[in-house]
């Protein structure tokens, strides 16, 4: 018989949303007239852009003529996106890239989950833990992960604790490690790393000869002037680090998908002889052999963004999604919780009021019918905590916090 890839019964079960997807069900199955809010997952509850959507009528109309019909684009993405990218992403940050450099993808979570598989098995793993599922699941699948212990731990697998203790902010590994996961403004933690906090890891990097795949994902909510948009403003980035952007959250294209990649020319790593090759063009090679690339009228619509209008509309959204993480952290301070994040990231990490996290989200499923997401499902230090989403309606927003204020802790 068939044999299968024997890593994968080393996974949980069942990825983490659709866990919560599949209690929420249940839970409306048994009671169909409860109003649930999803404060859950976090996906955009806004409209696309008006800038974005009539860009993108505008790229279907082209492809009903024969004059502008496109077929097969090209695999890293067309060069009017990733010019874009260049220009109002990186140029006026001070971060230089050429366009070699840029590839446009389906969504960060397939690069982040795929872009393991150019480097070694026998790599060593980091993460920050709690983490954004994929990173640890992926390198689990290739075979990095080894089994999982008790503690919902890998084996093979670097974990590094951010705690309340250390303000979130992920310990340097006592030992060496090859390729390092930060994700920045962080997914689940809503925390994020100063300039000199994220330089320790670019330094870190040099020093190692380690590689760090960082998710900049959340990077349009950053508030304060303190925050680095890229790891590209750190000097040296460029020869230790991937950038991982999306338009998902930036935005409303969770379900549009479109995304990039930054693989500078100057990152390297070596083989078994000792011979050292650009990470770039082996990403390059994977992409043209397993992508075909991302759709035309999804790329003129992301290159919309970058209109004036789209960059106003994009900014208004972000504004309304940080004022509910703000009038979030508002009514978790009066309901006594102690909570973290929401600044400079859609998220708010919430400390439970003695129980564990499976216990509190059912707790606001069944008595508030607020659905969270519980911090265990992002590693063992999420144990105790919940993570709840700005991303709602501020009808919807006002409403679980009110639900949230009247329950009895
Ligand atoms: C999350 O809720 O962590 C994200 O929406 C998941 C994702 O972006 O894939």
């Amino acid at each position: 018989m068939t044999l299968i890839n024997e890593n994968y019964l080393h996974l949980e079960e069942s990825y983490l949303f659709s866990k919560i997807n599949q209690k929420v069900e249940d839970y409306q199955g048994k009671n169909p007239e409860a109003n649930i809010i999803s404060m859950g997952i976090g996906d955009v509850t806004r409209p696309l852009p008006h800038a974005v959507i009539e860009a993108f009528h505008r790229a279907v109309d082209e492809m009903a003529e024969k004059e502008t019909f496109k077929g097969y684009g090209p695999e890293q993405g067309y060069p009017f996106l990733r010019r874009a990218i260049i220009e109002n992403d990186y140029k006026p940050r001070g971060v230089k890239l050429s366009l070699g450099e840029v590839f446009i993808s389906d969504g960060a979570k397939c690069d982040t989950a795929n872009i393991q598989e150019i480097f070694s098995k026998d790599n060593k793993v980091a993460i920050t833990d709690p983490v954004y599922p994929v990173y640890v699941e992926s390198n689990v699948m290739a075979g990095r992960g080894g089994p999982l212990d008790k503690e919902g731990r890998y084996k093979n697998i670097t974990y590094l604790p951010c705690t309340a203790e250390n303000n979130f902010q992920p310990p340097l590994p006592e030992e060496r490690v090859d390729l390092i996961y930060l994700c920045y403004p962080n997914n689940p933690t809503g925390t994020s790393l100063t300039k000199d906090q994220l330089r320790e890891w670019v330094d870190y990097a040099m020093d190692n000869k380690s590689i760090i795949l960082f998710d900049g994902a959340y990077e349009a909510y950053i508030q304060e002037e303190r925050i680095p948009h890229s790891i590209y403003e750190i000097e040296g980035a460029r020869e230790v680090a991937i950038e991982f952007r999306s338009f998902s959250k930036t935005a409303g294209f969770t379900g549009v998908r479109c995304a990039y990649t930054i693989v500078p020319e100057e990152l390297e790593a070596e083989d078994t002889q000792g011979k050292t090759h650009q990470v770039n063009r082996l990403w390059n090679r994977r992409q043209t052999t397993k992508f075909n690339g991302v759709s035309y009228p999804v790329q003129v619509a992301a290159a919309a963004t970058y209109t004036k209008r789209g960059q106003r509309e994009i900014q208004e959204s972000i504004g309304y999604y940080m004022e509910n993480a703000r009038i979030i952290r508002e009514n978790l301070k009066e309901a006594g919780l102690e909570y973290y994040g929401g600044v400079n990231a859609p998220y708010i990490w919430v400390k439970t009021p003695g129980m564990s996290s499976w216990e509190f989200f059912d707790k606001l499923l069944e008595e508030a019918q607020v659905v969270v997401t519980p911090g265990t499902g992002f590693g063992p230090h999420g144990e105790g905590y919940i993570r709840i989403s700005a991303f709602n309606s501020r009808k919807n927003t006002e409403r679980a916090m009110e639900r949230i204020k009247g329950l009895e802790f």
